[in-house]
């Protein structure tokens, strides 16, 4: 049995299988509309989310299947001092497979430990997120062709977006890679990231503050917003949240081939004015997470398809 925890728990290989499927799901949803007939998905979201778990709930009835959870912590035995732990070998009976987000790092590896299905980690604290990072990888293959040989940007809180954590371990493993990371110095990419993947692996990067001063630089330029929630204080966040606003007089340094994405959900990163851009991307983006979540159940559920 396979649990999804951290991007790089499958090989390039198999996230490519998975991205290939997820095209074959595009071309043709018809055909895996009753794959996972009888099969349940679990979502257990101990912090909020809009996209990831309607996605993952979307991906799961899509292919016929069906879903339960909860959407918070406070809404299940959590609230009472339950471990993740209990939880898991409780869900393990009722469920298939199970997607979990919990703020707090590796609680979703901890579940591994104890579950009789498998396990996707969808976001533990500031720490991983591999199936945004998935979506992002099928959003830059689809549009770019490749996820190699590109100069990719990353920009805001590169600290604590576990979404750029994971973006940069995954696509640190494709050749001709190169990463601009444009962040306030207090909110720049940890140490694990820049020197035990970028610094490693020999995987050319710079650090800058001015997004203007690299933008022309960019293949594909990655927006986040500031994590307040992750902040250990509230005047740190009103002095940092509003560092960078990506707008029209911005993009118009950007090649025009640049792709514009986000995981979203966006505060005043990306200004409005930008969304009719054909370069902004980041819906687009939300409909491929679907997708490649889809390709993701059928895979760790072991289903036969042709
Ligand atoms: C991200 C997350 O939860 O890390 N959202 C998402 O899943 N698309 C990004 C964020 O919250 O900023």
């Amino acid at each position: 049995m396979r649990h999804l925890i951290d991007p790089l728990d499958f090989t390039v290989e198999e996230i490519d299988s998975f991205l290939d499927l997820a095209d074959k799901i595009v071309e043709n949803p018809k055909k895996y509309s009753h794959v996972c007939d009888g099969k349940k998905l679990a979502t257990l979201f101990y912090e909020p989310s809009t996209r990831t778990r309607l996605s993952f709930e979307a991906a799961m009835l899509n292919l016929g299947g069906s879903v339960l959870g909860f959407s918070s912590g406070q809404n299940s035995s959590a609230a009472k001092g339950e471990s993740v732990a209990d939880t898991i070998r409780t869900v393990s009976a009722f469920a298939d497979i199970a997607a979990m987000r919990h703020p707090k790092e590796g609680a979703p590896l901890v579940a591994s430990m104890f579950s009789r299905i498998p396990v996707i980690n969808a976001g533990d604290g500031g720490h991983q997120h591999p199936t945004q990072t998935l979506t992002d990888l099928m959003t830059i293959r689809s549009l770019k062709g490749r996820l190699g040989d590109m100069t990719v940007g990353l920009c805001g809180d590169l600290k604590f977006g576990r979404t750029t954590h994971s973006l940069i371990k995954s696509l640190a493993r494709y050749k001709g890679i190169r990463f601009v990371l444009v962040a306030p110095e207090e909110l720049q990419v940890p140490d694990y990231i820049s020197e035990g993947v970028l610094k490693a692996n020999g995987i050319p990067f710079k650090m800058v503050t001015r997004l203007e001063d690299v933008i022309g630089e960019l293949d594909v330029l990655y927006m986040t917003r500031v994590q307040r929630e992750r902040f250990f204080n509230e005047e740190d966040y009103i002095r940092l949240k509003d560092s960078y606003i990506l707008n029209a007089a911005k993009m118009e340094l950007a090649r025009e081939d640049m792709i514009v994405l986000h995981p979203l959900p966006r505060v005043n990163e990306i200004a409005g004015e930008v969304d009719s851009d054909p370069r902004a991307q980041y819906f687009n983006q939300v409909q491929y997470g679907v997708y490649i979540r889809m390709a993701l159940i059928i895979k760790l559920l072991e289903l036969e398809v042709d």
